[in-house]
């Protein structure tokens, strides 16, 4: 194997607040590697956001070392592509401004390139759309395709169909790989569910939280497309789950779901 597109050692990141410290992340260790696909899951607070926000240079606060290409992350910028829960597109815009944003479309490269992103986020006749105008998992295409269009060398999607019903969900999980498959993207995925972490990633980083640290990393190695209801599936999805329940009883000591 080269050398690592990610590189995370010795990651230490916490907050004060008035209530204390915080250690939002302790000791993570992580290389991803170009075109990967990685799943991150974990209960509520265990650093998944903090996680992705230091990886998308939106907080540099930390100690330890994160390197995309070898070099540190100094800031955001259009190489790491980020997807919010909720879709943060301009409401004045149609789908296509949206998707261009800054960026002139009436230049003909960035015309071409927006058209073969509505293609492959299938929103064909949807152009001319305003977001109040498309559901949650149309608008959460809009969004990838903005992000895509910057070729950015790592997507960082943020519980992207959280708030997306069971049907809509997967559909958009199908329509992710096969973007993914296509265009080969580096993607680092959190989410809450097992099933969705097991059906996506290479490898599924679960973290545990207070201090949010690496439980373990279980590689999934099924090939695509994949079957949520095979035995293969259900074997791995148990691991995850194995790993998964200390972390769970803490959780319900606390009184917090995951
Ligand atoms: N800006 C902040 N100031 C103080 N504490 C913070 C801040 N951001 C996060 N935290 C704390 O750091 C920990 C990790 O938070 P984070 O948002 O990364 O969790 P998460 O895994 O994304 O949770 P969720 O699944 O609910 O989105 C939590 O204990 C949280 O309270
Ligand atoms: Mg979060």
């Amino acid at each position: 194997m080269g050398e690592a597109l990610l590189s995370i050692t010795e990651l230490n990141k916490h907050f004060d607040t008035a209530g204390g410290q915080v250690q939002a992340l302790e000791n993570v260790e992580l290389e991803v590697q170009e075109g990967e696909f990685i799943t991150v899951i974990g209960p509520s607070g265990c650093g998944k956001s903090t996680l992705l926000r230091i990886i998308a240079g939106l907080d540099t606060g930390y100690t330890g070392s994160v390197t995309l290409e070898g070099a540190a992350i100094s800031g955001p910028g259009i190489d790491k592509g980020f997807i919010f829960q909720e879709h943060r597109l301009f409401p004045w815009l149609t789908v296509e401004k949206n998707i261009a944003s800054d960026l002139p479309l009436g230049r003909p490269d960035i015309r071409q390139r927006v058209d073969e992103l509505i293609e492959l986020v299938k929103l064909g006749g949807f152009e001319k759309s305003y977001p109040r105008e498309l559901s949650g998992g149309m608008a959460q295409r809009v969004a990838i395709a903005r992000a895509l269009l910057r070729s950015p060398k790592v997507l960082l999607l943020d519980e992207p169909f959280g708030a997306l019903d069971a049907f809509t969900r997967a559909h958009m999980q199908t329509v992710l790989l096969d973007i993914w498959r296509r265009n080969r993207t580096t993607m680092i995925f959190v989410t809450h569910d097992i099933d969705e972490a097991v059906f996506l990633g290479n490898r599924v980083v679960i973290l545990e939280p207070r201090p949010g640290r690496i439980r373990k990393i279980v590689p999934i190695d099924l090939p695509y497309p994949r079957k949520k209801t095979t035995t293969s599936f259900q074997e791995l999805r148990l691991k995850v789950l194995n790993y998964f329940e200390k972390v769970d009883e803490l959780e319900l000591k606390d009184g917090a779901g995951i």
